[in-house]
């Protein structure tokens, strides 16, 4: 795993939000796993779509249309010391990209920075949201049997189940 115990920890004493919440770490695991199954057919870096994965949502300030959490996310990731996020250069920079651009609804770019967007987007099934092949970048994440596969899991721990 990419993300160090450490930046966990660092990142929920930060968060300022539900940590349990609809953009806390449950989402978080799941763009993680569905990120990593993704990297398997689109050859994406799994370093960089892992690290997104915890970091895309982490300076978000509500749980509505917080237009600025993504490009505060690439602020945070270009901030934070190499040794504690454990990538190159290249892979902050991959990094922050898909951080900056991660809820403006884009569909072009580097192959793993759409990979980071289509697992973001996979995980709307805990907002009762099935995802629209439309709205995915990349082919296998278009798949309809990949996209029931994550739904199902969203589903699972969405915190809109009673
Ligand atoms: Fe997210």
């Amino acid at each position: 795993m990419t993300v160090s115990p450490a930046l966990i920890e660092r990142l929920r004493r930060e968060f300022a939000l539900d940590w349990h919440g609809i953009h806390g770490a449950p989402h978080w695991a799941r763009v993680r796993l569905f990120g990593l199954r993704l990297c398997e057919l689109t050859g994406a870096n799994p370093r960089v779509v892992e690290a997104f994965a915890f970091l895309h949502d982490s300076q978000r300030r509500d749980d509505n249309f917080d237009h600025l959490h993504g490009p505060l996310a690439a602020q945070y990731v270009r901030a934070l010391p190499r040794s504690v996020l454990g990538l190159d250069a290249a892979e902050v920079e991959l990094l922050a990209a898909a951080c900056d651009g991660h809820s403006y609804g884009l569909s072009e770019g580097d192959i793993t920075v759409l990979t980071c967007w289509d697992a973001d987007r996979l995980d709307l099934g805990r907002v009762a949201i099935r995802p629209d092949p439309a709205r995915l970048c990349t082919a296998p994440a278009r798949d309809p049997a990949f996209i029931q596969w994550a739904y199902e899991r969203s589903m699972q721990n969405g915190i809109l189940e009673t």
